[in-house]
């Protein structure tokens, strides 16, 4: 496999006499791909129906004349102003049923179908004009899908769209109330016309409704998504990408990957690290200008289990962002870092955003490659030094794992609609396990949660799956490696209620959850083998062996050789503890790693990163901050 650089660039942003200038110095220094278009709508029709495509012909031109292969987005996150004359009742509506208006970007509501006709045919109309361009090698879809919390919206047309989508899915009233328990409280409804969203109601509404409303709203999302690849496809025959998020749950990835050839997302280390990651203040202060050690991989590892394997970064961080509460440089040496760590974990592309930092509007505080005198920017030397290193490396593989880690879009909205406890968060009850794999430098496979075949990896990990898919189920059955289960797994049917007999129901682990305790964060239940567990503490019977307790003498995991089940959410050591005593098990070797010091193997290679301040020593030789080191395996 090939691997390659990018950049995001906005050729109407710039006089056009500088985008001969700009493509030369994008290939001297390295980068072959680059991005455009997914913003440009008002310049591609800048009233209705008066289409304007010679720009963009010549700047597709002028930059694949120098060499550079051209992703070319749809530009249906930013409709122009003139469309909401068309559409009044596009915009979305939030949960207090206020609109979100025009004047930054995202201004839809992913099921109003007027506006899915507009994007259908401003797609179609770019895939017939530059399907069968030479330099048009691949095509990114909408931006960033749910970015600014806009998956979720509660306008008319997603009233009426939702009642279309119960009707399909109940096929009458009374399967509904039943399915959702709606004689409690005297909710039964009579019509699909009765049915609203779910917001704005007294007190809680009905969780079954609130699970239906987003797997709804992941749905709308879906369908925006296909008509766009339709249309595409229809002309051209290069690979289609979407640009997805940090820790976006709102949607469904697998499911809109299905659709698409890459999945690809944007990486903002620091960013993520300043206002969307669970640490302590010394942690922020340690890690600030180089981001969190586990936030990238994770979704490194997400996204190439959406893409099955094809997976780009789309934007990468280059400098300074203007978003997050504030705003650090990186350390000398990050944007080579995280390009390596992403190349270590499977990427094909990393492309970073954008080429020159924009000295108007919204993101003129946002680096870019270039600064806005154009003079280079910090981060180009960095590109350059990879794109030259990846000019030397042999093929390094593709990467590999041990770990397989369920992750289930549905249980984050589940746990989100009935969180239960106040700081019961399904992604970082994942990311938790996901933690403990890296920090004992083991190699983690994110697994889609209808996965048939567990054999692959020796352990899994299983953690808050509101229920297990059938695949999974008998996948898990027969499964011959370790599996730890939980907590919170297989603990409500589809429907959101309580299963009978109670849950997990797993052929082979005669495990009951009896009873399920949230615990506030002063109170935990410390385990007799030392650690504890917080938020969560599920009690437990059955005949499967008692494997460890709490202090109290309640079984705090379950099972035998191959299945087991985990009670609580174990503190960082007692996961600790818990994953390496299974990975000895398992056969697998585990590493002491100093904090910020991470591995991540390829088939060929193994790859050291040093995100910690300090310089830090591996087998030997000493990685500085920001330092790679990667060796033949
Ligand atoms: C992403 C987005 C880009 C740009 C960038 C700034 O979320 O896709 O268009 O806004 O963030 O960091």
């Amino acid at each position: 496999m090939k691997r390659a650089l990018g950049v995001c660039y906005y050729p109407e942003h710039w006089p056009e006499d500088r985008w001969p200038d700009d493509a030369t110095r994008m290939a001297q220094a390295g980068i072959s791909w680059v991005r455009i278009g997914e913003f440009a709508w008002s310049r591609m029709e800048p009233a209705p129906d008066r289409l304007e495509w010679d720009w963009l012909d010549r700047a597709i031109a002028t930059l694949g004349a120098a060499g550079l292969k051209v992703v070319l987005g749809t530009p249906t996150a930013t409709p122009p102003r003139w469309m909401l004359d068309r559409h009044p009742d596009m915009l979305a509506v939030d949960a207090q049923g206020r609109p979100r208006k025009f004047g930054s970007r995202r201004h839809y509501c992913f099921s109003h179908l007027g506006y899915r006709e507009e994007s259908r045919r401003i797609t179609r109309l770019m895939a017939e004009r530059y399907g069968a361009n030479p330099h048009v090698a691949a095509w990114q879809t909408d931006n960033e899908y749910s970015c600014h919390d806009t998956t979720l919206s509660y306008s008319d047309a997603a009233r009426r769209g939702f009642r279309d989508w119960l009707a399909q899915k109940y096929q009458s009233p009374a399967a509904l109330n039943r399915a959702w328990g709606n004689v409690f409280w005297s909710m039964e409804y009579a019509d699909w016309a009765e049915i609203d969203p779910p917001n704005l109601t007294v007190t809680d509404p009905n969780h079954a409704h609130g699970l239906d409303y987003r797997r709804y709203a992941s749905d709308m999302v879906v369908a925006f998504n296909r008509v766009q690849v339709d249309e595409i496809r229809r002309h051209s025959a290069a690979p289609i990408a979407h640009n997805y998020m940090f820790r976006v749950t709102d949607f469904d990835h697998f499911k809109v990957g299905a659709d698409l050839d890459i999945a690809s997302w944007d990486s903002y280390p620091l960013g993520f690290l300043s206002d969307r990651t669970e640490v302590d203040d010394s942690f922020k202060r340690d890690f600030l200008r180089q981001g969190h050690p586990d936030n990238q991989a994770f979704h490194h590892d997400l996204y190439r289990a959406v893409g099955r394997g094809r997976w780009w970064i789309m934007e990468q961080q280059p400098g300074p962002v203007n978003w997050a509460p504030w705003n650090a440089a990186p350390l000398p040496g990050m944007c080579r870092l995280w390009a390596w760590e992403a190349f270590a974990h499977g990427a094909e592309v990393v492309s970073y955003f954008r080429w020159r930092q924009a000295p108007f509007a919204q993101e003129q505080m946002h680096a870019g490659l270039l600064r806005p005198d154009s003079a280079p920017a910090p981060a180009l030397a960095e590109v350059a030094q990879v794109a030259r290193e990846l000019a030397q490396m042999p093929k390094a593989g593709t990467a590999r794992a041990d770990i397989g880690l369920v992750f289930d879009y549905e249980s984050a909205w589940a746990w989100t609609v009935q969180p239960q406890g106040r700081d019961f968060d399904y992604f970082r009850l994942a990311f938790a396990a996901y933690r403990a794999c890296r920090r004992a430098g083991l190699n983690v496979d994110i697994i889609p949660p209808d996965c048939a075949d567990l054999s692959h990896w020796p352990l899994v990990l299983a953690p808050g799956l509101m229920t297990l898919s059938p695949p999974l189920r008998a996948a898990l059955a027969a499964y011959q490696g370790r599996a730890l289960i939980g907590p919170r797994s297989d603990t409500k049917t589809p429907d959101l209620s309580i299963p009978v007999p109670l849950g997990p129901n797993i052929p082979g682990l005669d495990v009951t959850i009896s009873l399920a305790e949230s615990l506030p964060p002063i109170a935990a239940e410390p385990l007799a083998r030392g650690g504890r567990f917080l938020s969560w503490f599920e009690h437990l019977e059955g005949a499967a062996p008692v494997l460890e307790r709490t202090v109290g003498g309640r079984p705090a995991i379950m099972g035998g050789a191959h299945l087991r089940y985990l009670a609580g959410w174990p503190d960082d050591p007692t996961f600790d503890r818990i994953l390496r005593g299974m990975a000895a098990e398992a056969g697998l070797t585990t590493h002491d790693l100093p904090e910020g010091l991470r591995l991540r193997d390829s088939a060929t290679h193994r790859f050291v990163f040093n995100y910690a301040p300090d310089p830090q020593v591996w087998q030997g030789v000493t990685i500085a901050p920001a330092g790679v080191h990667w060796q033949p395996l």
